[in-house]
């Protein structure tokens, strides 16, 4: 009787922690205070996908996505042009058909904002932080 009731105790307490435990992997990451609107826009829309530093999430891996590496030079060189259509457009049309559109949820005006912030994370890689 005694045995049972621990066991049971124990049983509820493992539930609770995995709970716990799979509650904090899959909370959204959250933008740092005073993020740009660009920066929580990406937080928002592209890191679940994408990693907060732009070079790809577990959770896309786990799904067997591969987002590529935003802080790659490849990208670094590609226009402006060429980002604002894969963003708006997503990249079925260009034959990268793991790459949402999002011109149906954002503006262009934000689009061009998260294009420029896709900038900034090459060059955080180019200099790195100390
Ligand atoms: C559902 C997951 C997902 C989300 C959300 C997502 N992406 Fe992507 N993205 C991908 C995948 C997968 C690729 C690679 C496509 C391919 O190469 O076939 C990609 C490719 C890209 C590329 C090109 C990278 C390269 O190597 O040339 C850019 C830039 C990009 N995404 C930006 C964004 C931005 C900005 C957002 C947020 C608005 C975003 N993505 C949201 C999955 C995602």
């Amino acid at each position: 009787m005694r045995r049972g009731v621990v066991i049971l105790v124990a049983a509820v307490a493992a539930i609770g922690i995995l709970a716990g435990g799979l509650g904090w992997l899959l909370t959204d990451a959250r933008p740092p205070a005073g993020a740009s609107r660009a920066e929580r826009l990406y937080y928002a829309y592209c890191a679940e996908c994408h990693g907060t530093d732009g070079r790809g999430s577990w959770r896309a891996a786990l799904f067997l996505l591969r987002p590529g590496d935003l802080t790659d030079r490849r990208v670094a060189v590609e226009s402006d042009r060429y980002l604002f259509d894969l963003i708006k457009h997503g990249g079925a049309s260009i034959g990268r058909p793991g790459m949402p559109a999002f011109g149906a949820q954002l503006s262009d005006a934000d689009i061009e904002s998260l294009v420029g912030y896709v900038r900034t994370l090459t060059s955080k890689r180019r200099a790195p932080q100390p």
